[in-house]
Order: structure tokens, then C-alpha cells, then sequence
């Protein structure tokens, strides 16, 4: 059975002195739930720290980026080797900021999620349409193809580390949930998609997020869909409180 993985992305907030209060405040009311996964992604300057504030909780820390190759000349650039020096668990990659802002393609999420399997970073790939193409019509055509991409090259055996989130832009830092149905509808889209490349028993092993304005208030309706195993939560992520009514649905 798949656990459900629910995982912060601060995006770019938190000092190192804020990430580490967050750290401590949460600690003290966070308890470990059966079945499920929990883990924080963090600005690249917080994470040693927050590494060691969570030793030991089973709190899980992840980057929000990261290139593809190990090392060379890539002014500003952080790879998986240096990630995986610092403990770092998880890494996000193509989140549809960094696709709309900074140039990600579905090649370089395509060349990060296969460096990140290669470094056993746990990479958390996310897709997605904006609203346009969800009013055209034309989102299972599009997320069809960002999850094809994003698995080209990418082997069966590697599919239970692979978290997919889907994340609708028009529903990220909206207030504007997608209902449960229209998650679930296409989560399991995904899953079929996987199912049509590795087979349905290796795509029953995916675990597929959905994200964009989860709060403690509709995350029970959406994390008890079948298709859907976790969520990618922004900004109520950066209220301990909130973060944990989320996991405690
Ligand atoms: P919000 O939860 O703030 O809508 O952000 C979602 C998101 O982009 C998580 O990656």
C-alpha cells in the first residue's frame, strides 16, 4: 500500500534563524502518523540546518531545485552530490514557477529526475496546466505529455522512489482549490499514463501529490481520493499549526 507523503514547499521564504523556529515550534506538536510521510522543501541555505533540527522526528528535508549535471561551470547552480552531502532527502523539480520563470523545460526536468534517481535523491517531479489550457480543455493532452517527458529514459524499477505532483497553476497560491474531483480525475489520469508506459502493477507504485492551496480545511477531502497519495502544500506550510492539521487530517 501506497503511504500518503505530504511535503512543504516553502518557495522562497524563511531565513535560516525563521526555518529553525519553524523547526523547533513544529517538533514540539508533530507526531509521526501511521502510513504517512512528511517532509519539508526548503530555500538551499536552511537545509543543512533544518537537517539537524529534524534528526531524529522522521521529518523528512528536500530542495526546491537542483541542475543536472554534478559539477562544473554553472554560475548559481546547486547539484545533487551537494544535496545529498548535507543529508538532503527529496528534491522538487519543474515546479511551474521555476518552468514559468526560469527557463525549466520538460528536458531538464526530464535530465534532473534521472540525476536525482542517480544520487537516490527521492525527486518529487511536478506537472501541470494553467488556466487557459484547463478552459480550452486541452489539460490531459498537456499533463499527458509533461509526465511522458518526464519519464523518458527512466527504468520500471524506479517508478516507488518517483512522487508525481500534480499541482493546476491556476490553483497555486490562489485560495482556488481544484474540488477532490477534479484531483482525483486526474491523478488518476496520470496513473493510467504511467500504466501505459511500465505496466499497471509498476504504476500502482507512484506516488501521486496533489498541490495548490491545500489547507487543514479541504485536505481530508482531497487526501482520501484514491489516486491521491499526498499533497505539495505552499503556504500553509509556513505555520507549524497548519502544517500539522494538514499531515492530521
Ligand atoms: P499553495 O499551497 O500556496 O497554493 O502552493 C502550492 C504549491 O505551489 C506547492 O508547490
Amino acid at each position: 500500500m501506497r503511504k500518503k507523503f505530504i511535503c512543504g514547499n516553502w518557495k522562497m521564504n524563511k531565513t535560516v534563524e525563521e526555518a529553525v523556529l519553524f523547526a523547533n515550534e513544529f517538533r514540539q506538536i508533530y507526531m509521526p502518523v501511521a502510513n504517512r510521510k512528511v517532509a519539508v522543501a526548503a530555500p538551499f541555505t536552511a537545509l543543512f540546518s533544518l537537517k539537524l533540527c529534524f534528526e531524529g522526528s522522521g521529518v523528512g528535508v528536500g530542495a526546491q531545485n537542483m541542475h543536472f549535471e554534478d559539477s562544473g561551470a554553472f554560475t548559481g547552480e546547486i547539484s545533487a552530490p551537494m544535496l545529498k552531502e548535507i543529508g538532503v532527502d527529496y528534491v522538487i523539480i519543474g515546479h511551474s514557477e521555476r518552468r514559468q520563470y526560469f527557463g525549466e523545460t520538460d528536458e531538464t526536468v526530464n535530465k534532473k529526475l534521472k540525476k536525482a534517481l542517480e544520487a537516490g535523491l527521492g525527486p518529487i517531479v511536478c506537472v501541470g496546466e494553467s488556466l487557459e489550457q484547463r478552459e480550452a480543455g486541452t489539460q490531459f493532452d498537456l499533463v499527458g505529455a509533461q509526465v511522458k517527458a518526464a519519464f523518458e529514459g527512466v527504468v520500471a524499477e524506479d517508478i516507488e522512489k518517483i512522487t508525481l505532483a500534480y499541482e493546476p497553476i491556476w490553483a497555486i497560491g490562489t485560495g482556488r482549490t481544484a474540488t477532490a474531483e477534479q484531483a482525483q480525475e486526474m491523478c488518476a489520469f496520470i496513473r493510467k499514463t504511467a500504466a501505459n508506459i511500465y505496466g499497471a502493477e509498476t504504476a500502482e507504485k507512484l506516488t501521486i501529490q496533489y498541490g495548490g492551496s491545500v489547507k487543514p480545511s479541504n485536505a481530508a477531502e482531497l487526501l482520501t481520493q484514491p489516486d491521491i497519495d499526498g499533497a505539495l502544500v505552499g503556504g500553509a506550510s509556513l505555520k507549524p499549526a497548519d502544517f500539522w492539521g494538514i499531515i492530521n487530517y
